[in-house]
């Protein structure tokens, strides 16, 4: 059996951020609202339990491993269960976690994508820093949506879908952006045939993306923002959710629309960002969400496919 576990639910900043007292930072830091703390975006994939693929680096992810005592199964003096590292893109938030790792006895087992890896090794140089220390045994990985598989799960077939989104701020290619920038994650589980889409940052639901909902068992996508302007309306940023990647949840051609349309049993929004109101359990926003049968992803949250 496959389980995936949300190492961590909030969007870049987590939650509550550490500078930002909006209605939900404010809230959640007071004990006002019924809301819960979350730490920075990360899943794990398991079969047997005790081998892991982490997908994303989060900068939380030490809080992530002592919070989940099955990602360390001491079989020995230095031991880890994560087998391997896979990433989704380059942003701060899914990448950061790699330098947390750099006691790894060996060289850390790394996926990613050719344009993900350019990124590393210009705009913020990780691969580089990590060779003084484990090193990265980097595996690149190819966009023609073939199968692939990594050995802590031999029984699962993986394929990089590539998403319309953005290359981080720092990169090199923010304003040109290329093909594998950004890559949701297709999760086959080859004994049942069950299949899992996860995908923290989607720009638009582009025809690759659409397939992939309307085939996915389980759906774990982008779960930002609400509103597109959510972040210029509360006087936080000038940005715009599609200016940094992110289809917001609400309106006409919003991610709940695009959810409605899909034939998954479970349909999850993930990487949430702090000023959403669908983290507030009792929210009217949030109450639309069950409504459409969406669920709201939490840090230890664990999904069987
Ligand atoms: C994003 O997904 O847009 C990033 O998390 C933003 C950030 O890391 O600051
Ligand atoms: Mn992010
Ligand atoms: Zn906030």
């Amino acid at each position: 059996m496959t389980t995936i576990r949300v190492l961590g639910s909030a969007a870049g900043g987590g939650f509550p951020q550490w500078n930002c007292n909006c209605a939900n930072c404010d809230g959640v830091r007071r004990g006002t609202i019924d809301a819960k703390p979350r730490t920075q975006s990360s899943i794990a994939l398991t079969q047997n339990g005790q081998d892991w693929l982490l997908v994303n680096a989060s900068p939380d992810i030490l809080a992530q491993i002592r919070a989940t005592p099955a990602l360390q199964p001491a079989r020995a003096a230095r031991d880890t269960g994560i087998g391997a590292v896979l990433l989704m893109d380059a942003q701060i938030d899914h990448v950061t976690g790699l330098l947390m790792l750099r006691e790894h006895r060996q060289p850390l087992p790394l996926y990613a994508t050719p344009s993900v890896l350019r990124d590393l090794d210009r705009g913020f140089p990780l691969r580089g820093i990590l060779s003084h220390y484990c090193g990265v045994d980097t595996h690149e990985l190819a966009l023609d949506n073939g199968a692939f598989r990594v050995p802590p799960l031999p029984d699962i077939d993986l394929h990089a879908v590539p998403l319309d989104s953005k290359p981080p701020p720092y990169s090199p290619n923010r304003a040109t952006p290329q093909p594998g920038d950004n890559i949701g994650l297709r999760i086959v589980d080859r004994a049942t045939g069950r299949r899992a889409f996860y995908a923290p940052g989607l720009g638009a639901i582009s025809p690759e993306v659409r397939e992939e909902l309307d085939r996915a068992d389980v759906v774990l996508v982008d779960g930002t923002f609400w509103t597109d302007d959510e972040m210029p309306r509360l006087g936080l940023s000038a940005k715009h959710a599609r200016d940094m990647g992110h289809l917001a949840q609400s309106g006409p051609g919003g991610m709940i629309a695009a959810l409605d349309a899909s034939r998954a049993t479970r349909k999850i929004l993930i990487h949430i960002n702090n000023t959403n109101p669908i983290l507030v359990e009792n929210s009217p926003e949030r109450r639309e969400l069950v409504a459409h049968g969406i669920e709201v992803a939490h840090d230890g949250m664990e999904i069987a496919l």
